[in-house]
């Protein structure tokens, strides 16, 4: 592997050609107010994805999902606590140093560090920082003077764990509708499909799930009525937003009657598995 341009330029420009402003000082400027600066949509697909990181007016930088025709913000998942009605205490910058740390520039000159962690010396290493496909934003380092061919190895990372960092009150999160996320050693989203689902488009393990089963028709002596459907419980997956109801306390036999009472279909309950 070779590197000569300074290394976090020569990375910003590969990754991010287009949104960046970029200064020869070791601390580069990625960010002005109103900057933005989109996930691709997959491993291999290069057009706009689902994930922004941005810098709004208000002086807040954050990550936050998007509807992907119109690129319309949804709500953050990640954000620096940088807005400040006082607009010489709000932030105006976002700057990325010659440490690898990621911070916001109030316009009083206080850094704000997205995200603390340990140090990597910078004279010794080279730094870059991803914004992937689902949604992570991942700052990494890489030894100088590294004699094999070893990886980038991750430093921090932004959120911790997607898969819970994502509420989907509009929109998906990494592992698109009907998706579960779990969370892997390295704080990337792998995603799944619940038991009788399968993948939207086989290609794409990001892109959400549908039911392999016909979806429950509310009438009697049907081939698709609630006797007909079976209710599978999944641990540790929630569908925190948009709740239809809430039973509390309650045990599980009652749930299921009354859910076929409610006609509640594993389809439904299921909708915003995904990593929300
Ligand atoms: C980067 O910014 C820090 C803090 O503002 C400053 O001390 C340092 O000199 C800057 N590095 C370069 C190469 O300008
Ligand atoms: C990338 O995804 C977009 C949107 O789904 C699609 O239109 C385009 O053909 C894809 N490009 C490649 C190279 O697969
Ligand atoms: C705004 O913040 C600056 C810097 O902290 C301070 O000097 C100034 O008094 C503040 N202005 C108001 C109106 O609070
Ligand atoms: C980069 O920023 C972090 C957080 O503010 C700071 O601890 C570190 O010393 C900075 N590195 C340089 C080279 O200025
Ligand atoms: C470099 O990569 C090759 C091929 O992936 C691998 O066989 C080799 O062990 C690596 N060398 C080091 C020092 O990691």
């Amino acid at each position: 592997m070779a590197f000569d341009l300074p290394c976090i330029l020569y990375f910003f420009f590969l990754l991010f050609p287009s949104s960046l402003v970029a200064q020869r000082n070791g601390n580069v400027t990625i960010m002005e107010k109103g900057g933005i600066l989109s996930s691709r949509l997959s491993e291999t697909n290069f057009s706009q994805g689902r994930f922004q990181f941005r810098l709004i007016q208000d002086g807040n930088a954050v990550l936050n999902t998007n509807n992907l025709p119109t690129g319309f913000a949804y709500e953050a998942y990640f954000w620096s606590n940088t807005v400040d009605s006082n607009s010489s205490n709000a932030g105006y910058q976002v700057v990325f140093n010659e440490s690898g740390y990621l911070y916001v520039l109030r316009a009083s000159n206080k850094r704000e560090v997205l995200t603390p962690g340990r140090v990597v010396p910078a004279t010794e290493n080279y730094h870059r920082a991803t914004l992937h496909f689902d949604g992570v934003f991942v700052l990494y380092s890489h030894p100088k003077n590294s004699p094999g061919n070893e990886s980038w190895s991750v430093v921090r990372t932004m959120p911790v764990n997607i898969c819970t960092a994502v509420r989907g009150l509009k929109g998906t999160g990494p592992c698109g509708f009907n998706g579960v996320c779990t969370i892997s050693t390295d704080q990337r989203a792998i995603c799944s499909c619940p038991q009788r689902f399968s993948l939207l488009d086989p290609d794409d393990p990001y892109g959400g799930c549908k039911p392999d089963f016909p979806t429950q028709v509310c009438a009697e002596d049907v081939l698709n009525a609630p006797e007909d459907y079976e209710l599978v419980q999944l641990t540790n997956i929630d569908w925190p937003e948009s709740d239809y109801e809430m039973y509390t306390p309650y045990n599980i036999e009652d749930y299921i009657t009354t859910s076929k009472a409610l006609q509640i279909t594993p389809a439904d309950s299921l909708q915003k598995a995904g990593c929300s």
